[in-house]
């Protein structure tokens, strides 16, 4: 959406809404309001997705997203990544350049679905998608698949609508079980996974997608 526009609408940027030039610090007020702010975003989707789920199980007897998760990034793991990325602990900096504070990952049966809930995703009056990563057709070297979207979502405050990041991670049940194992292995842990076992993950990976495609086309019979 064009800034003036924004303007007019009385649509404000997170980092427009308060003054966040201060520095960081886990266990004061503003913290906890900005958190605040993440959570209502968080809301705010989860609930138009639900709907979604909701009128595609009903309406057509398909079962469109399997089920929802959602989270909020510990206080700890947003300091840890900022000092990691080398980024000033200014909130200013957090709110333009961590953009998985909020997270929901919609979990789908079939492939094909990722796509249509991201197409549905893009049609919610207001979402704004700022950022996509396709790893369902591109996955990463690793092996994990699952399609990454950035969205600003709208929380309607009463004296004004703010614009809040959140990531959205659509992958299959497959891709899920896949990843939450593989999680739990290797990602985000000091261990170094050797060789042996990072070879064996890829190939699993190549065994879930294989799965992923032939349940498509079963589904399609
Ligand atoms: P981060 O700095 O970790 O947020 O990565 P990024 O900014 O390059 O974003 P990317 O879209 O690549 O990954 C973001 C998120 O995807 C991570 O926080 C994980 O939840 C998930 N993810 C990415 N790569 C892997 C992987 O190899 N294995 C697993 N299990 N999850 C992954
Ligand atoms: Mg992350």
């Amino acid at each position: 959406m064009k800034k003036n526009k924004m303007k007019e609408l009385g649509i404000v940027e997170m980092k427009n809404f308060l003054s966040y030039d201060e520095k960081i610090e886990e266990k004061t007020n503003t913290f906890e309001k900005l958190m605040t702010i993440y959570e209502m975003a968080i809301t705010e989707l989860e609930t138009k997705l639900n709907i979604l789920q909701k009128e595609f199980k009903v309406f057509y007897n398909y079962d469109l997203i399997d089920h929802i998760n959602t989270r909020i990034k510990q206080p700890e793991s947003i300091v840890n990544k900022m000092k990691k990325k080398g980024y000033e602990l200014t909130y200013k900096e957090m709110i333009e350049n961590i953009n998985d504070i909020a997270g929901i990952r919609v979990i789908c049966q079939l492939k094909d679905d990722i796509f249509k809930i991201r197409n549905l995703i893009e049609k919610i009056p207001g979402i704004h998608i700022e950022k996509e990563k396709d790893y369902v057709n591109h996955p990463k070297e690793s092996g994990y698949a699952s399609y990454h979207m950035i969205v600003k979502v709208p929380v309607n405050l009463s004296k004004q609508t703010i614009y809040v990041k959140v990531e959205v991670q659509i992958r299959t049940l497959a891709m899920d079980f896949w990843a939450s194992l593989e999680h739990k292995m290797k990602y985000k842990t000091d261990k170094e996974v050797n060789k042996k076992t990072s070879k064996e993950l890829v190939n699993y990976a190549k065994i879930v997608n294989k799965m992923d495609n032939k349940m498509a086309l079963m589904n399609e019979l």
